[in-house]
């Protein structure tokens, strides 16, 4: 509740400084360069099977309907992501369940590498920090539990539950985003048109890195 309070008083402030930093200005700001190229998705090997995933996503992206902008483009990829989950729980053949957990691990890769690189960094100067902060402490939470995902097989003991709870972790982190970040981003000054375009030219950049490992 305390923190609710604080939160509510920062974004007013932050508001407030927002407002006045934007006064005499009617441009909106350019979303923030992309900070580096090189560094990949942290994978430690790239199967022939993840590469075949990562063509067929790239093929997914590229026949995508145009995002209406970063927003529209983050929020398509939770409802994938969700719809994954789902899947895994209706999925009875751990072949099946393989599959999924691995494309769940991927997408999951993928959209947090894009955000981190490209939203976060923007979104921390202006909107709440506390909000962006914990966001990128719940990444390292996930991506801790996907490098343990992705080590083991299906059928193996704990695997149905840590992808379980994988999902409920995703689950309050896109709440949070959703109901939190994005509403804040649309106040702020940040080009978000342009910013899902990066977005996108990002996840195409990294899908493809991936799918030429084959
Ligand atoms: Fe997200
Ligand atoms: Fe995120």
């Amino acid at each position: 509740m305390a923190k609710r309070a604080t939160r509510t008083s920062t974004t007013t402030a932050r508001k407030t400084k927002t407002t006045a930093a934007s006064a005499g200005t009617s441009a909106r700001r350019k979303a923030a360069a992309p900070r580096r190229k090189s560094s990949g998705l942290g994978l430690t090997s790239v199967t022939p099977a993840l590469a075949r995933l990562a063509k067929e996503m790239t093929s997914a992206l590229a026949a995508a309907v145009a995002p209406g902008d970063a927003i529209a483009l983050l929020k398509a990829d939770h409802r994938k992501v969700e719809q994954l989950f789902k899947d895994f729980e209706a999925a009875e053949r751990n072949v099946e369940k393989g599959k999924l957990a691995a494309q769940i691990c991927l997408e999951l890769r993928v959209h947090a590498k894009i955000e981190e690189e490209l939203l976060y960094p923007p979104a921390h100067e202006e909107i709440e920090e506390d909000i962006v902060d914990e966001a990128i402490v719940e990444h390292a939470g996930a991506k801790n539990l996907i490098k343990q995902i992705e080590a083991m097989k299906p059928g193996e003991h704990l695997f149905d539950a840590k992808v379980k709870v994988l999902g409920e972790y995703i689950k309050h982190h896109v709440k949070e985003e959703e109901n939190e970040m994005f509403p804040q981003l649309r106040q702020s000054g940040l080009d978000l048109a342009e910013l899902g375009a990066q977005l996108k030219a990002r996840k195409q950049d990294l899908l493809q890195q991936l799918s030429s490992k084959k």
